[in-house]
């Protein structure tokens, strides 16, 4: 506990910390480790990070009073992303404040083996090069272009600066990661069977994520 910090405690869970005065209430339960639903991301727009504080809060904000009632400020309802710790307080969160109580990570680990007709715009090519000898100026960049027979092979400059550290790393022996005529990385040895790819739907109630071993 640093000085001036006071202790904020949250019912039912019984987790505990200590924060200022002036933190917002929802990042206090978040640093006791509670999470508390935000569709809004905390903006004030939703009403749904309710809480009851059982002791003295700052003045409702205009957010608290839109979304709140009277009664319902007077009995310490207040928003959690609203409200700051002004001094030692208790909170109660209800089920209904914390997302496990409407929203489930699903997770089905294992899934059906298909093919796929589509080229990835990715994709991983082994090479060895020939390590450069004694009067031998060529640039590794280029050495690595014709050893791809990518011509011209396009490279961001934080690749570009790795490269030849990881092509001597590597032995000049590695695996070119490439979309198109660019490359993305290069990797140490064979790293061809290493391939995967993630396609994401966002929906308006549900997050979909696959995996993918290509
Ligand atoms: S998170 Fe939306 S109002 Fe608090």
């Amino acid at each position: 506990m640093r000085e001036h910090e006071v202790l904020v405690g949250f019912r039912p869970s019984g987790r505990e910390t200590h924060v200022l005065p002036g933190t917002k209430l929802i990042e206090a339960a978040g640093a006791a480790g509670l999470l508390i639903d935000a569709p809004c991301g905390g903006e004030g727009l939703c009403g749904k990070c309710r809480v009851v504080v059982a002791s003295d809060a700052a003045e409702p904000t205009a957010a608290e009073r839109q979304w709140l009632t009277e009664a319902e400020l007077e009995a310490g309802w207040r928003l959690a992303c609203q409200t700051t710790v002004e001094g030692p307080a208790e909170v109660d969160i209800p089920a209904s404040s914390l997302p496990a109580a409407g929203q489930k990570i699903m997770i089905r680990s294992r899934g059906a083996a298909r093919s796929t007709s589509d080229a990835p715009p990715v994709r991983k090519r082994y090479v060895e090069l020939s390590a450069p000898l004694r009067g031998d100026d060529m640039p590794d960049a280029l050495r690595l272009e014709r050893a791809l027979g990518v011509e011209p092979l396009k490279m961001d400059v934080a690749v570009l600066r790795e490269l030849s550290a990881r092509l001597r790393e590597a032995d000049f022996r590695g695996t070119a990661v490439l979309a198109g005529d660019r490359l993305l990385d290069f990797e140490i040895g064979d790293t061809t069977a290493d391939a995967f790819a993630v396609s994401v739907d966002v929906g308006t109630t549900t997050l979909a994520a696959e995996l993918t071993d290509l």
